[in-house]
Order: C-alpha cells, then sequence, then structure tokens
C-alpha cells in the first residue's frame, strides 16, 4: 500500500512539473531551450513569425513528439510558460505583440546589444527584464539564461564544472520555478534578486560579448558558485 502511494505521489510530481513552455523565436537559444526542455517532458510550442518554413518545421521534427509551432502570439495561448528567445533590442515590442500573459511565468534570456565602431554596448536605459515586465505587468517575469552561450545550454559539460546562472525577478514563487527548470538542464540557479538587477546581468553579457566585435582578445567566463 505505501509503496502504490509513494508510487502515486512520484507520478504526481512528475506531471505537475512538466509544462507546455511557448518559446517564442526559432534561432540559437529557441532551439537550444526548446529540444533541452522538451527531453525533460516538456511540450514546447514554438513561436515563430512563419511557422511554415523548412528551418521550423525541421526545428519542430527533432524537438520531438508533441511539438507545434504557431505564429507568436498565437503559441502563448496555452502556455504556462513563455520563454522570449528574440532580438534584444525589440524584446519589449514584441512582448507587448504577444498579447495578454498574466499569471503566466516569461523567462528573459534576451541581452539589448546595441553593436557601433567601438563594439557592444548596453541598448537601454534601464534593462530587458524590466523593459518586459513593464509591457506584461501581470506576468512573472524571470531573467535567466541571458549569460551563457546556446552551446553550454546543451551541453554545459563542455565548460569543465559546475555553471551557475543568474536569476532575477519580484516573483519569489516564479523565480523558485525558473530555478527548477535551470537545475533540471545540469545548471546551477543563483538568485540575484528583484528584476531591476537585470542591469548588472545584462552587463555581465555585454562584458562577455563585447571583445569578440574589437580587436581585443576574446574570452569566455561561467559564473561559479563559492562552495
Ligand atoms: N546566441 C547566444 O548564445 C545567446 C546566449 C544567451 C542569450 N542570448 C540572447 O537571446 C536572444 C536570442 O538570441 P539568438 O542567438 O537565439 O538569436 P537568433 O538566433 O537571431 O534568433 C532570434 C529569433 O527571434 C525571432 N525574430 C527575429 N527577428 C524578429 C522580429 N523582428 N520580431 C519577432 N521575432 C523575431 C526569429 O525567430 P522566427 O524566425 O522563428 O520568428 C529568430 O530566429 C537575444 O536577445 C540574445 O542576446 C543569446
Amino acid at each position: 500500500m505505501r509503496f502504490i502511494a509513494v508510487l502515486l505521489s512520484l507520478l504526481f510530481v512528475a506531471q505537475s512539473a512538466a509544462e507546455t513552455i511557448a518559446v517564442i523565436g526559432t534561432g540559437r537559444v529557441g532551439s537550444a531551450l526548446g529540444t533541452e526542455l522538451a527531453a525533460e517532458g516538456h511540450t514546447i510550442v514554438y513561436g515563430s513569425r512563419d511557422p511554415t518554413t523548412e528551418a521550423v518545421r525541421d526545428l519542430v521534427a527533432r524537438t520531438g513528439d508533441g511539438t507545434t509551432a504557431r505564429l507568436q502570439s498565437k503559441a502563448v495561448a496555452g502556455a504556462d510558460i513563455v520563454i522570449l528567445a528574440v532580438p534584444g533590442m525589440l524584446a519589449g515590442d514584441i512582448t507587448k505583440n504577444l498579447g495578454d500573459l498574466s499569471g503566466k511565468i516569461v523567462i528573459d534570456p534576451t541581452n539589448p546589444l546595441n553593436f557601433t565602431a567601438e563594439g557592444v554596448s548596453h541598448g537601454v536605459p534601464t534593462s530587458n527584464g524590466e523593459i518586459i515586465q513593464a509591457a506584461a505587468p501581470d506576468a512573472f517575469v524571470v531573467k535567466a539564461f541571458n549569460v551563457l552561450s546556446w552551446e553550454y545550454m546543451i551541453d554545459p559539460a563542455r565548460s569543465g564544472g559546475p555553471i551557475s546562472i543568474p536569476l532575477a525577478g519580484n516573483d519569489e514563487t516564479a523565480k523558485a520555478r525558473v530555478a527548477e527548470i535551470v537545475a533540471s538542464l545540469d545548471l546551477h540557479p543563483i538568485d540575484l534578486g528583484p528584476i531591476d538587477h537585470s542591469r548588472w546581468i545584462e552587463g555581465m553579457a555585454i562584458l562577455l560579448i563585447h571583445n569578440n566585435f574589437t580587436p581585443l582578445p576574446a574570452f569566455n567566463f561561467h559564473l561559479r558558485e563559492v562552495q
């Protein structure tokens, strides 16, 4: 009897952890997170400007059973969680165009990159985390994944050690759920506070990217929590 009760509770936990996730944008980050989260049992709905292209159809097939692709504003309708894997300088407008996101967790991996002759700078006066939260005031926005290149989202082990993913968000429950999702991908979540701390987290991404667009030496870094 006790065995059956344990089995049932495990089934319940597994079911409640599997959600429908709308991944908006089918580029490098969208593809990496979509395929990895599908492998964890989530149902993925890609949101694309054109869900009929061969590239999007290939991605849907690669992501696996139950995956679909729809127009961006349609993809969010039945989703519990929305991932905004879109160009950073457009993220606020794209969020507004998605329609009502009330009650949904919105994961923001974007970086507002301003390309200039001198390299790359932070392209907004505040942060995309705050801009997206303002564009969807009744959603629970959590900044995550923006300091990690897409290759490491697929294969964190290639870094040679644990990778911490900084999170920022105003809702503790949403942040805890995103932390679970991060951990399910063999990454280590680290809470950096409220959504306005996205400014510093986006600054970390600018630091990481800037030299690639200058004659200065390129480099990589991974956050690792002090043990
Ligand atoms: N590349 C990385 O390793 C990395 C790592 C961490 C964070 N980020 C950040 O994550 C975000 C996505 O990066 P990415 O490398 O995946 O970019 P990407 O490969 O260029 O993909 C972005 C996707 O957004 C959609 N999109 C493009 N223009 C759009 C528009 N005008 N309106 C609506 N949707 C549009 C497209 O999907 P559809 O064609 O299907 O519409 C496109 O494939 C960026 O903000 C970036 O800074 C990137």
